[in-house]
């Protein structure tokens, strides 16, 4: 786990392989951003930096930022022209303000999301715009309870106080930005099931993948008991026509600095 903010390591090849939809469903986020050539633009939880290279090819200047140094390094292996940062999302600071900050699928991981909002604030000139997509209220729901039922049937426990995800309501969420002095000027949160790559082996991959803080309640002889009673309570209904799919609820938000902390 990383020192700083709990986050996973994860492996930068297999999220290429097996969770590509995390990029491919960050375009139509992108098309919200509308990057402008020449805008500075800083992409927040990049991962592997395939969206930040889109965005480089519409014309703005990107700089990609994880707290995952196998991310960045695996970044700037695909894209030596762009720039990768190690930087830690609750934590980091930028040495001029940017006109976007732009987040697909990492705001879920950055804790405290308080910690998130200043520093995004911080990081955007007066007038700049915040575009983030992340899980919402409700997000993955039916994964984390049949996770929750698989670690009691098997005689353990789960302490909600290791949970690693910050999923909030619209409300919450603009709330938390107006605090830190950012204006809400768009928010939605929509369900959007994901269909898992990988057939039959999709939710194992993924449950191994993400659900780390889970199946860490138990010593790692267990995990793959644990997966596979989580994964037999998810079937009815997360499996149809042989692929898996994850219950995301994605919430949206375009967010503008205002001039002044209120
Ligand atoms: C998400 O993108 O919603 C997500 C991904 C991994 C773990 C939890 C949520």
């Amino acid at each position: 786990m990383d020192s700083r903010t709990s986050l996973p390591h994860w492996n930068p090849s297999l999220y290429d392989e097996s969770h590509s939809f995390v990029c491919k469903r960050g375009e139509g986020l992108i098309e919200l951003l509308s990057p402008q050539p020449g805008e500075r633009v800083l992409d927040l939880g990049c991962g592997t930096g395939h969206l930040t290279a889109h965005i480089a090819e519409l014309g703005a200047t990107p700089v990609g930022i994880d707290s995952d140094p196998g991310m960045i390094e695996a970044a700037r292996r695909y894209y030596p022209h762009l720039t990768f940062e190690v930087a830690d999302g609750a934590a980091f600071e930028v040495s001029a303000p940017y006109d976007a900050v732009f987040s697909n699928a990492a705001l879920h991981w950055i804790q405290p999301p308080e910690r998130a909002a200043e520093c995004i604030y911080r990081a955007l000139r007066p007038g700049g715009r915040l575009v983030a997509e992340f899980g919402g209220q409700g997000n993955v729901e039916r994964i984390r309870c049949a996770l929750i039922a698989a670690l009691r049937e098997g005689g353990g426990s789960w302490d909600s106080a290791r949970d690693p995800w910050y999923f909030p309501s619209i409300g919450q969420y603009a709330t938390l930005l107006e605090e830190h002095g950012l204006g809400v000027r768009y928010a939605a949160l929509f369900p959007r099931p994901t269909p898992l790559d990988g057939g039959e082996e999709g939710m194992n991959n993924w449950l191994r993948m993400f659900g780390g803080a889970y199946l860490n309640a138990v010593g790692p002889d267990r995990h793959a008991d644990v997966i596979a009673v989580a994964r037999e309570h998810l079937r009815p209904h997360a499996f149809h026509d042989g692929t898996w799919y994850a219950d995301y609820r994605r919430l949206r938000i375009v967010a503008e600095r205002a001039g002044s902390l209120p």
